[in-house]
C-alpha cells in the first residue's frame, strides 16, 4: 500500500479519515503489514501482504479467490507478451489511452488484474478493489506500480467518498453479486459528475440452456475437485473442430475454446463454479443507467453482435 492512498480511502463504517497505526513494516516505499485506524469511530482495518483490508471473509467469492491465485498469470499481457487484455478493453469499454491518461480510475473487481495493467500502462491511476483474495495476485501482478492500489473490499461498502473517481469500470463482475442491478447502483455513487461509467455483463441466450443445467451440479462441488474437471476444456477444444459431432458436443457441454490451453482451463472454471452467474439483456442494463442519471449512452457493437455479452459505457450527469 502506497501512502498517497491514504488521500481518497475512508472508513466503510463512518466514511471519516483514516490513519496509518503506528506499527508497520515498510518495504520499497509499500507499506506491507499494518493497520488503519477510523479518526472518528476508532474501527481498525489490516494491511496484510501490501493490501488494505475491509472485509474479513471472501463470502460468495471463494472460487475467485481460488482461481485468480491458481491462474494468477494466464490473462496478464504482460507477463504473456501479447496484447489480448489490452485488445479486449478498449473493445469493451470503448475508450483509448488518452481518455484515461492522468484520470483517477476505479476497477470495479480487479481479480487478477489483467485489465488494471492495461490502465496503468495507459497513464491513468487506478485503485482495483476486489471482494475474494484475487487482490494477492494483483498485488503480486501490479500491485508495485506507482500508479497502482489494490484494495481488498466489498462494492457493496467501498472505502471511498463519493464522486471520487473520474471513470469506473467493471468487467465481469456485476452479474456474480447476489443482484446484478443492485451492485450497479452501489458504486454509481464513487464516480464524479461528468464521470464515465462502463460495464460487461453476461446477456441472456439460448446457448446457455445446457451451461445453466451443468451449473446446478458444478456449483456444489468442491472448488478443488473443479479446478481439475474443468481441464476437460484442454482436449474437447479438438472434438470441437470435428464438423457436426464438435458443435453438437459443445452445445450439451459447453467448454472454452480459446487456442491457449490456459485460457480454456480457466474460462472453463470461471464460467462453472461462481455462486451467483446472472444473465441480462441489454435494455435492461439500458435502463439501469438512464435511471442512475447516465447520458450519452453507449453499447458497444461487439455487445450487439453477441448479445451473450453487454458491454455498454455512459457518462454521469
Ligand atoms: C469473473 S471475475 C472478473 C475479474 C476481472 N474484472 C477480469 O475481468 O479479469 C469477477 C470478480 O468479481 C469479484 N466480485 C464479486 N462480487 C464482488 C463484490 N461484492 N465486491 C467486489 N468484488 C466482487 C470476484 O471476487 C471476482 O474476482
Amino acid at each position: 500500500m502506497k501512502l498517497k492512498i491514504l488521500k481518497h480511502l475512508v472508513c466503510p463504517s463512518c466514511n471519516e479519515e483514516l490513519r496509518l497505526g503506528e506499527d508497520y513494516n515498510e518495504k520499497d516505499n509499500e507499506i506491507t503489514e499494518g493497520v488503519l485506524i477510523c479518526v472518528n469511530c476508532k474501527s481498525t482495518y489490516k494491511i496484510i501482504k501490501g493490501v488494505p483490508r475491509f472485509i474479513d471473509t471472501d463470502k460468495y467469492v471463494d472460487t475467485f479467490s481460488f482461481e485468480w491465485n491458481k491462474f494468477h498469470d494466464v490473462q496478464m499481457d504482460i507477463l504473456n507478451d501479447t496484447d489480448e487484455s489490452e485488445r479486449t478493453f478498449k473493445w469493451k469499454t470503448g475508450w483509448k489511452p488518452e481518455d484515461l491518461k492522468g484520470k483517477l480510475v476505479l476497477d470495479v473487481g480487479v481479480g487478477a488484474g489483467r485489465f488494471a495493467d492495461v490502465v496503468s500502462r495507459w497513464g491513468g491511476e487506478v485503485i482495483g478493489i476486489d471482494l475474494s483474495y484475487a487482490v494477492d495476485a494483483a498485488y503480486k501482478n501490479i500491485g508495485a506500480r506507482e500508479n497502482v492500489h489494490i484494495i481488498q473490499a466489498d462494492l457493496f461498502n467501498l472505502p471511498f467518498r463519493h464522486e471520487t473517481f473520474d471513470h469506473m469500470y467493471s468487467i465481469g463482475v456485476l452479474h456474480h453479486t447476489p443482484d446484478t442491478k443492485k451492485a450497479f447502483m452501489a458504486v454509481v455513487p464513487y464516480l464524479k459528475k461528468g464521470g464515465e461509467f462502463a460495464v460487461f455483463i453476461y446477456g441472456r441466450g439460448y446457448h446457455h440452456y445446457f451451461s445453466d443445467i451443468w451449473r446446478k451440479i458444478t456449483t456444489k462441488l468442491p472448488i478443488r475437485l473443479m479446478y481439475y474437471l474443468s481441464s476437460i476444456a484442454i482436449p474437447l477444444y479438438y472434438i470441437h473442430k470435428i464438423p457436426f459431432f464438435g458443435k453438437v458436443a459443445q452445445a450439451l457441454l459447453p467448454t472454452a475454446n480459446w487456442p491457449d490451453w490456459r485460457w480454456r482451463w480457466l474460462d472453463t472454471f470461471d464460467w462453472y463454479t461462481p455462486k451467483y452467474q446472472w444473465k441480462h439483456t441489454w435494455p435492461e442494463v439500458f435502463k439501469w443507467f438512464k435511471e442512475a442519471g447516465f447520458t450519452e449512452i453507449e453499447l458497444f457493437e461487439e455487445g450487439l453482435s453477441g448479445l451473450s455479452q453487454i458491454c455498454m459505457r455512459g457518462k454521469k450527469l
